[in-house]
Parts: structure tokens; C-alpha cells; sequence
């Protein structure tokens, strides 16, 4: 980068701000993830999404538990409504309570007074007290749910543990988690990166990299991604990086050559 004067941009580094979401590429790639979880999900259980009268008799709809509703977790609502279920949805942040009730889900949440948002918008880490209530909570309402999702993540860390291997044996047989997390340590103690496993009859879904297996869309919204970010910075046929707008301040890791973004320099002094 330095011989050769390069000036490169961490497209995974965009902020997320309203004037930058067009060019925000984890929340186009989540999108994609969040869609495909409730697919992953509907194809792994034995029973139908939504309800069904037949002359053979009425089937129940599926319940669904999403627990994260940020980028990945709203669209894994939206798609298991699309679908017909039955959908509740938990996140330590009260904002994401109306944008999940919004979507016609159910919000759930221990303690309403309780909020987890910080000033940039992400979740703060939950405290070991925090996080027994959060687990005793939800063990509360698995016993009768058929899936859950899960999609929670703070940026920078290992994902929470929000379902332990106790909670896991307390599940209904046939019943199904997809880890989305599976990426960053999991949400469930028992996920395996990349491989579904069985624990008492309850299938245990850790794929990651599901953008793949959407590509034309993925591609598709990626390149919008970058085109909005080109002729962010072209103006008058001219690449104007200023170092100090707040969308480049975070995105140009090297310029010309020098190392400028703060969390680099760091780990290259
Ligand atoms: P996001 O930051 O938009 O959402 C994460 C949500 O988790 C936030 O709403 C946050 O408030 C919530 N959260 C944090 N701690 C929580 C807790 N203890 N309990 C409940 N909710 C909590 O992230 P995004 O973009 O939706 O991504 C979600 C996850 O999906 C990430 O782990 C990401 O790496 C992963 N992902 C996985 C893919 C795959 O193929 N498996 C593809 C793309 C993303």
C-alpha cells in the first residue's frame, strides 16, 4: 500500500448514519442473511409456517422467536410473516420494540424501563446479571416456540450467549435454531460454524456467508453500495477524500499511501 500510494477503503467500516446508508454494505448483506434464516428455518421444520385449513383438518401456524432485530433480525420478521407464522421478537434496545411491532410481531422484553442503546444506536454488552435475567426470561417462552432465529450482535465483540444447552434440552423436539451469529462465536452455546446439529431432536442451523446463496441480489446491492459511495466522493470528476467528513473519517483505512485510519495506526505502532 505504501510503495505503491494506495488510497483504500474498508467498505465494512461505513457508519451507521442516515446519509450513509446507501452505501452501508453490511445492512444490504444482512438484509439478505435475515431473509434467508426464515427460509433456512421454514425448510428445516417439520410443520408449515402458517396456518392451514384443509379438509383433513386446521394446522396451527408456526411460532417464531427472533431474538436481535437489528438489520438481519427485522428482515427474518418480516420474512416468517411473509410466510404465515406467528412471530415474537426480543432485543435489548426499546427502539427496535416499535420497529419489530411495526412489522405486526410481538415485542417481548423482561423489563421495558430497561434500555440498552447507546449514543452511536448499537446495543451496549449486558452484564452477567443482565444476561441470567435476559436467559431466565426467554426460557420462560421457549417451551412453545418451533423456531428461533438468532441475529444478536455487538459491533467488535463475540456474540452473546442467549441460549444455553439447558435451555436447548428444554425445547420441544423437532424444533429448530438458526445461529446467525454462528460467525462470531454464536447465540447458542451449542452452534457449530457451518454445520446443522441435533441436540434432543432440537436442530441446531450454523450457517454463515448466507449472502452467497442469494448472488445475483447480493451483487446486485453491493455494487449500489460502491457506485453511492464513488459518487459520494467524485465531485466534479475530481476524488475529493476529505479526511474529515464523517462518513471518510471511518471508511479510508490507507490515503496515498499512509496509514490513516486511528484503529490501524494503532495495531501497526
Ligand atoms: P445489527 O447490529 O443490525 O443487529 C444486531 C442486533 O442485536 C441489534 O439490534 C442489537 O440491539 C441486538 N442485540 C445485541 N445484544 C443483544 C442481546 N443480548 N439480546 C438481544 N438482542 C441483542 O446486526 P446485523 O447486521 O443485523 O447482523 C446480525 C448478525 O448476523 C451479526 O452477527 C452478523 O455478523 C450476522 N450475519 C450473518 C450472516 C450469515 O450468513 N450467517 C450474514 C450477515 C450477517
Amino acid at each position: 500500500f505504501t510503495k505503491k500510494s494506495i488510497t483504500a477503503f474498508d467498505m465494512a467500516l461505513i457508519p451507521r448514519i442516515s446519509r450513509a446508508q446507501r452505501m452501508d454494505v453490511l445492512s444490504s448483506q444482512a438484509s439478505i442473511a435475515g431473509y434467508k434464516s426464515a427460509l433456512l428455518a421454514a425448510n428445516e421444520l417439520g410443520i408449515y409456517f402458517p396456518m392451514m385449513m384443509t379438509a383433513a383438518g386446521t394446522v396451527p401456524p408456526a411460532k417464531i422467536l427472533i431474538l436481535g432485530a437489528g438489520v438481519a433480525g427485522l428482515q427474518a420478521i418480516a420474512t416468517a410473516k411473509r410466510l404465515g407464522a406467528i412471530v415474537f421478537a426480543f432485543d435489548v434496545r426499546l427502539a427496535a420494540g416499535e420497529q419489530i411491532e411495526s412489522l405486526g410481531a410481538n415485542f417481548i422484553h423482561p423489563d421495558k424501563s430497561q434500555d440498552a442503546e447507546t449514543e452511536s444506536g448499537y446495543a451496549k454488552e449486558q452484564g452477567e446479571d443482565e444476561q441470567i435475567k435476559q436467559r431466565k426470561f426467554l426460557s420462560t417462552h421457549l417451551q412453545n416456540i418451533d423456531a428461533i432465529i438468532t441475529t444478536a450482535a455487538i459491533p467488535g465483540k463475540k456474540a452473546p450467549v442467549l441460549i444455553t444447552t439447558e435451555m436447548v434440552s428444554n425445547m420441544k423436539a423437532g424444533s429448530v435454531i438458526v445461529d446467525l451469529a454462528a460467525e462470531t462465536g454464536g447465540n447458542c452455546a451449542l452452534t457449530e460454524t457451518n454445520q446443522t446439529i441435533q441436540h434432543n431432536g432440537v436442530s441446531i442451523v450454523g450457517t454463515t456467508n448466507l449472502h452467497s446463496t442469494l448472488p445475483t441480489d447480493a451483487s446486485q446491492v453491493y455494487s449500489n453500495n460502491i457506485s453511492n459511495l464513488v459518487s459520494y466522493i467524485v465531485k466534479n470528476n475530481n476524488a475529493a477524500i476529505d479526511l474529515q467528513d464523517p462518513i471518510l473519517k471511518e471508511v479510508v483505512v490507507t490515503h496515498k499511501g499512509t496509514i490513516v485510519h486511528p484503529a490501524i495506526k494503532d495495531l501497526s505502532e
